[in-house]
């Protein structure tokens, strides 16, 4: 499908538009931003990375069952996705305590939960994208109740799929944001993406940071592990 016009430019990759109005195309870009855009980076490898693992990891929750945005990898960088409105929520689950839920609370960081977590901020660079709960979502008709539901019974899914994708890498899945959008059938699907941007990633043995905290800390080796990330995907999973 043919890539026509900009839609959006985002921190981490653009979305044009194709011929056809139920389909869209996503360009990954090797910036990368934290704490609002007010950090920035990048490294040459980081767009075609993250299309590479969101694919991977959007094809492997299919065969669990879970209804993506997923179509095709088009390049490298380039995805073909179904066009879906977004829920401007990010959903955040949580397994093991780190990053925000440990500086709101002063919890030490790496308690393991009995029970995953889960969250709401409302997606508004504006605002800096504020932590919301459901029944304020519900006010502001950014969802309605059923939706929020639908959200948090496939957020939890997921969470159970991915755990064990990840495991399978020798890689504990801490927390990591998702986000919802509604296809032309009134859908609710997974969108945007599931990579070492959106997500905390340890080494199941070491605990060694394997995400963009080691971006957003200054820790190092930002880009040798988004490959071992990549590289471990495709050792545990072939080229899919
Ligand atoms: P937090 O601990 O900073 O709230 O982040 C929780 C998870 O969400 C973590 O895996 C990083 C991810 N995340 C995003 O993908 N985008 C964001 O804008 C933020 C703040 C967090
Ligand atoms: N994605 C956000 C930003 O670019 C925050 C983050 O991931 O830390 O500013």
């Amino acid at each position: 499908m043919k890539k026509l016009n900009l839609l959006y430019t985002g921190k981490a990759k653009k979305v044009y538009a194709t011929e056809d109005p139920n389909y869209c195309i996503f360009e990954y870009k090797d910036d990368a931003t934290a704490f609002n855009g007010q950090k920035v980076g990048f490294f040459d490898g980081k767009g075609m990375i993250n299309n590479k693992v969101a694919n991977a990891i959007f094809k492997l929750l299919e065969n669990d069952g879970i209804k993506t945005h997923f179509v095709e990898e088009l390049s490298e960088r380039e995805s073909l996705v179904k066009k879906v409105d977004i829920i401007p929520l990010e959903v955040i689950i949580r397994n093991i305590s780190a990053g925000s839920f440990c500086k709101r609370y002063g919890a030490k960081e790496g308690i393991v939960f009995d029970k995953p977590t889960v969250e709401f901020s409302y997606k508004n660079d504006e605002l800096g994208d504020p932590l919301i709960n459901s029944y304020h979502a519900v006010a502001l008709g950014i969802a309605d109740r059923n939706d929020i539901d639908q959200i948090v019974k496939s957020a939890f899914a997921i969470n159970d799929s991915l755990k064990k994708i990840f495991i399978k890498m020798d890689i504990k899945l801490v927390d990591f944001k998702l986000e919802f959008g509604k296809d032309s059938g009134g859908n609710i699907v997974l969108a945007d993406e599931i990579s070492p941007d959106t997500c905390r990633l340890w080494d199941a043995e070491t605990n060694k940071k394997l995400d963009k905290d080691r971006f957003r800390f200054d820790m190092g080796e930002f880009s040798d592990v988004y490959f071992e990330v990549w590289n471990r995907l495709k050792e545990c999973y072939g080229e899919i």
